[in-house]
């Protein structure tokens, strides 16, 4: 199935994909991102992705979330713009979305899912989403409005990212746990080979996959299993997607550094006390180190 087995994801190569930083870089050329999520008991979840996000060298984040929960984002995240969309019993209203998919038009690259929750209009403005000629991230719970609308995918013309940990990829492939972990690699790769995706299957040892291709990634802990780190990783995913525009290679990185900001933090936090908020603080050792 694959022309020459993996590739090991350590420091050498996640080295080479480091995204140039010109000297006369501006906001625009770092790249745009808009992310989208959010919901009543959730905005944590929006909010790490997009602190992540903001620490990982986007020029630009913007978010959007349900105005219920827009008090609780805007003051811990003044670096990033905010487009609060009319909420529907704490969720995303899909009928007050015109100001979101506006912006969504105007970025390099859209997020989707981090505390969204689960409801019919999170399924329309995945839909939506989905035809829009941008690279998208999809995370969560949007990969849960992504496994009633599989097909879909197979349209999309744009770099398309899956996140999923292994309940969610069970999900996607319809599968059930035991079935899905005697034999992950070949679930995997008849994904990619189904539909054209960037699959990063999130584990102790997360798996980075594209059709004909395996990267295998080396840093993380144990710390790392806690809420809040699978957003992290959306957020830094889609800051290196905003820069690099190259899917396997944005979704290896992000991979590789999010292990790496969670290994050199756990030099002075010990792994019970781990939290996104230490991860996120070690995101720019990760960057230095892996320079
Ligand atoms: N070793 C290495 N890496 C680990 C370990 C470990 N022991 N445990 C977890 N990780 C990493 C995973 O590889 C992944 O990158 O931490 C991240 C966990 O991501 P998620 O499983 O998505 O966890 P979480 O942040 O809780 O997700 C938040 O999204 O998946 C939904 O319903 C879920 O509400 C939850 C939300
Ligand atoms: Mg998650």
């Amino acid at each position: 199935r694959l022309k020459s087995g993996f590739e090991l994801l350590d420091q050498e190569l996640a080295h080479r994909l480091l995204p140039p930083r010109a000297r006369n870089a501006n906001k625009y050329t770092c790249g745009t991102a808009l992310i989208i999520g959010g919901s009543k008991g959730m905005s944590g979840a929006l909010q790490m992705c997009v602190k992540a996000c903001l620490y990982s060298g986007c020029g630009l984040t913007t978010y959007a979330a349900p105005a219920c929960i827009m008090n609780a984002l805007t003051s811990s995240l003044p670096q990033a713009m905010s487009i609060a969309v009319s909420d529907k019993q704490g969720h995303f209203d899909n009928e007050f979305c015109d100001e979101l998919f506006k912006a969504a038009q105007n970025v390099d690259v859209i997020a989707f899912g981090c505390g969204a929750g689960r409801s019919e209009d999170v399924e329309r403005i995945l839909e939506r989403l989905l035809l829009i000629d941008k690279p998208l991230i999809i995370d969560a719970d949007g990969l849960w409005a992504l496994s009633r609308r599989l097909p879909l995918l197979k349209k999309r013309r744009s770099a398309t990212i899956l996140t999923p940990h292994m309940g969610e990829m069970q999900r996607l492939c319809a599968v059930d746990k035991n079935a899905l972990q005697s034999d992950v690699l070949r679930y995997a790769f008849d994904f990619v080979n189904e539909y054209p995706v960037t699959l990063v299957l999130k584990g102790m040892r997360t798996l980075i996959l594209e059709k004909g291709r395996l990267r295998i990634n080396t840093t993380g802990n144990e710390g790392l299993a806690k809420g809040g780190s699978g957003d992290v990783l959306c957020g830094m995913i889609t800051a290196l997607m905003a820069q690099q525009k190259q899917a396997f290679d944005a979704a290896s990185l992000g991979v590789y550094l999010h292990g790496l900001a969670a290994d050199l933090q756990s030099q002075h936090t010990a792994f019970y006390a781990m939290t996104a908020n230490e991860l996120i603080q070690g995101i720019s050792d990760a960057f230095l180190a892996a320079m």
